[in-house]
């Protein structure tokens, strides 16, 4: 056994993660079940820290099998796959990687926007395969003087407002909350914003507070002519009445980066031409994921240096 402080890694991690946590650590490696339990019991004492990443967290069966842990280092802002209840029972604290990725999914966001709306992947399939030669392109939406209706108007909502702005579109926001630096028009439920808007944009935390928020009602509110986005989770959106939507009509068009049970994306969604997809690539640019692993790396760092975490999202006292 290695006298260097055990890591327990989730899951395997980004590679330059991986290679700087080998460089200080004892990395352990999870195993799948069965072996699961006796491996946790038998790292139980020496394990006080975890790395995971936003697809995988932690459970509470894990937390509560490693009654040493304290601190759990994911990579990803989002932590709705942690179980921040029993981590805080536990006095563990959870890091994520807020701020470096946002302007990231933002970009993102809002490429699967235009995508959508102008069908842009559809035109580059329509120029490969020969059609342009027989007849032009069918004309589609506009960008131009459009309602863009965000859900969630935290940091990444916000850096989407902005670049919305610059496209001419008018933008109003769901939220829990009415933020009084803003003056985008406030909807305090999702099926109104939908209602009022052309493009919807998802763009909130996942988890029990926002699970299927853009609901089937919301869905139908958007319309025929709607647009809907999702970089947030697949979970915050009804996908089965979305994939109905999309099939019947009753939306126009969609662009994903998310979904349930990823990396399993419905067959009904790949079959459907008019919508985008995206294998989760909102983060996923070199620069990027480097950030983010300079904060996974360096708050397990701060915490074996007995130095204040970077980010932490649950601050456990004493
Ligand atoms: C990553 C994410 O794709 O930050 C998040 O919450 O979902 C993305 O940045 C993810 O962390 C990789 O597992």
């Amino acid at each position: 056994m290695s006298n260097r402080p055990a890591v327990l890694l989730m899951a395997p991690l980004y590679e330059p993660i991986e290679q700087a946590l080998q460089a200080q650590f004892d990395c352990l490696r999870l195993p799948e079940p069965p072996a699961r339990q006796a491996f946790l019991a038998s790292v139980a004492d020496r394990v006080t820290a975890v790395a995971t990443h936003a697809t995988v967290g932690i459970d509470r069966a894990t937390i509560e099998a490693l009654p040493k842990l304290k601190v759990v280092s994911n990579f990803g802002v989002g932590i709705d796959t942690t179980d921040l209840a029993a981590c805080n029972e536990h006095g563990v604290t959870v890091c994520n990687t807020p701020d470096v990725l946002t302007e990231e999914v933002a970009d993102m966001a809002l490429g699967l926007t235009l995508a959508a709306v102008r069908q842009i992947p559809q035109g580059d399939h329509y120029v490969r395969t020969g059609q342009w030669l027989r007849a032009a392109m069918p004309l589609t939406q506009s960008m131009q003087g459009r309602r863009v209706g965000i859900v969630g108007l935290g940091r990444i909502g916000r850096a989407i407002a902005i670049r919305c702005a610059a496209f001419n579109t008018e933008i109003g926001y769901y939220g829990p909350n009415r933020k009084d630096d803003v003056s985008y028009r406030y909807f305090d439920n999702v099926t109104e914003l939908a209602q009022w808007s052309d493009i919807l944009i998802a763009a909130c935390p996942g988890g029990p507070a926002t699970h299927r928020i853009v609901s089937a009602q919301a869905l139908d509110a958007l319309g025929k002519d709607g647009v809907f986005v999702n970089i947030a989770r697949g979970s915050v959106v009804d996908q089965e009445a979305l994939i109905a939507r999309l099939a019947n009509g009753s939306l126009a068009s969609a662009g994903l980066d998310v979904f349930d049970n990823e990396p399993h994306v419905p067959q009904a969604l790949i079959d459907m031409p008019h919508v985008v997809l995206q294998p989760h690539q909102g983060s996923a640019s070199v620069a990027t994921r480097m950030a983010m692993t300079e904060l996974v790396v360096g708050n397990l760092v701060a915490w074996f240096n007995g130095e204040p975490l970077l980010t932490p999202v649950n601050p456990v006292k004493g």
